[in-house]
């Protein structure tokens, strides 16, 4: 096969073109976005290119994606589906798995308007990631060939399944976990229906308690394994955080790396940020005032500059500790703040956050749903973001919090642990609050102490700017990648006969 990369000794791509890499996802910002995959999915591929890497995007080709994404011809078919080739805002080629019968439905990318799961789901995403697959083998019907297949959580997972067991000279592949609670499980009999290579559907493979695990055949069948932070690494070899995979975790751990994840720093800047309403930088941070008026108005508090603004966005679920922001509710309005809350997610959570506002209104405001403009405004106009996560793979908001000169009081957990410096108790220095324990109290009493830093004005400026100073861009983290997709290929060659 002419195009194959890998032929000849030592006449590797890495000496005589570009790595190419195939991005496997089913998300990315901003034409399909649920959470920070979107971001990442968003940022690290023009992140990779700045450092010579030749990167593209595999995503389905969802219904909501057609106005976004303007012409995108067909360029190939793939398993009965079309590969249309469409072009990122940021440049990057996308091709989108066109399979009209699984995504060509209103809806979000797994779930019904009604925040039921697709029923077939399995068949969606096993179709998706056979596809990208096949990409990345010698059956790809397109020129352009990745050397190596990078896929991203479960709906990705069985790629490196038919790369390692069904598919002709299949490029390596590396899975990055995003959230290891999100597995993709289904009934085992869905080996069947999906066609999986013989032998497939056990414990040294994708079977997973007897059932079919999308996510662990990624993790079992990859050449390599990354998470989202070094932290996060480490915790999921744990049982605490295995999720029931730490044992094959653990037992790859040397094919493991964290590798903290960057925030795209175009988007996210207060200095630029065209979704807020004045602008403002280290040095100039009186339009955060203006910004934090705007949200106490457009949220219905008391537009009082003294009150410290607290603020939570994300999705509200029990990983992300909504309910011990409700449980120190009472006490942070006692202590004269003011909450807003942006976010969707578990039907009971949302209900308790509604009960809350109605029981202070004119002190707390929630706003259920999903607005890319409000979290900016957010961002920018509240005193003090907060972060109470169970776990968190890496986590955003943090980031985008302290860029914005709100810092976070947020627990010790995961990628919050490796990109927030703790100010310790009566001190200035640091750029957040942090806390142990996943608790009510443990939440209240990091609270406590970041309202007192704030009640000292040459303090609280102090943390917001060493917040705003910190370096969250994408290029460090780039390339670790790229040194990563290096040794990869490298050991690839070495392998491959000459
Ligand atoms: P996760 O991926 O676990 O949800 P992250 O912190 O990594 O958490 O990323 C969440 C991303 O999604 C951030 O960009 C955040 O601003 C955004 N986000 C989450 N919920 C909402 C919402 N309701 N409205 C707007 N943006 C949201
Ligand atoms: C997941 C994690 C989050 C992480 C994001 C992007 O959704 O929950 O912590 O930041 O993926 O990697």
């Amino acid at each position: 096969m002419t195009t194959h990369p890998r032929k000849g000794a030592g006449a590797g791509p890495a000496n005589d073109r570009s790595l190419r890499i195939l991005f496997v996802a089913s998300e990315c910002a901003p034409w399909v976005k649920t959470g920070g995959l979107a971001d990442v999915v968003a940022a690290l591929p023009p992140a990779l290119v700045a450092a010579g890497l030749d990167v593209r995007v595999c995503l389905p080709f969802y219904r909501s994606l057609r106005p976004e994404v303007g012409e995108a011809p067909p360029v190939a078919t793939v398993l009965g589906a079309l590969v249309r080739k469409a072009r990122l805002p940021s440049g990057i080629i996308a091709y989108l798995i066109d399979a009209p019968w699984l995504f060509g439905r209103d809806g979000g990318p797994y779930q019904d308007a009604e925040g039921r799961d697709w029923p077939d789901n399995a068949q969606r995403f096993g179709l998706f990631a056979h596809a990208a697959a096949v990409l990345a083998s010698d059956e790809t019907p397109l020129l352009w060939r990745p050397d190596i297949f990078h896929g991203h959580d479960w709906q990705a997972g069985l790629g490196p399944l038919w790369l390692k067991t069904g598919l002709p000279k299949p490029a390596p592949s590396v899975m990055t976990i995003h959230n290891l609670a999100f597995q993709g499980l289904f009934p085992p009999e869905t080996a069947e229906a999906l066609r999986l290579p013989p032998g497939v559907f056990a414990v040294e493979g994708a079977e997973f308690y007897g059932r079919l695990s999308f996510l662990k055949a990624g993790l079992h069948y990859a050449d390599v394994l990354t998470t989202v932070s070094p932290t996060y690494a480490q915790e999921i070899q744990g049982e605490g955080q295995g999720c029931g995979l730490h044992g094959l975790l653990t037992r790859r751990r040397n094919d493991l790396t964290g590798i903290v994840n960057g925030i795209d720093d175009r988007v996210w800047d207060p200095a630029t940020d065209p979704l807020i309403p004045a602008r403002y930088d280290r040095d100039r941070l009186a339009g955060k005032a203006v910004n934090k008026e705007a949200v106490q108005r457009r949220f219905d508090l008391a537009a009082d500059p003294g009150r410290p603004l607290f603020t939570m966005v994300g999705r509200l679920t029990w990983q992300k500790g909504v309910d011990l922001v409700a449980e120190v509710a009472d006490r942070l309005v006692r202590a004269g703040g003011q909450l807003v809350v942006l976010g969707t997610g578990e039907r009971g959570l949302e209900d308790g956050l509604r009960a809350l506002a109605h029981r202070h209104r004119g002190a707390v405001s929630v706003r259920i749903g999903f607005d890319e403009a409000l979290a900016h405004e957010m961002e920018a106009g509240a005193d003090i973001f907060l972060m109470p996560s169970r776990f968190e793979p890496c986590g955003l908001n943090q980031m985008y919090s302290q860029r914005y000169g709100t810092p976070p009081v947020a627990r010790a957990t995961g990628g919050i642990a490796d990109t927030v410096d703790g100010v310790g108790p009566g001190d200035c220095e640091g750029s957040g609050f942090l806390f142990d324990e996943a608790t009510g109290q443990a939440l209240w009493e990091s609270i406590e102490r970041a309202l007192g830093a704030y009640r000292a004005p040459a303090c609280w400026r102090r943390i917001m700017e060493t917040g705003m100073r910190k370096d969250f861009s994408w290029a460090a983290s780039a390339a670790r990648y790229r040194a990563l997709y290096h040794t990869l290929v490298r050991e690839g060659e070495a392998r491959a006969p000459a």
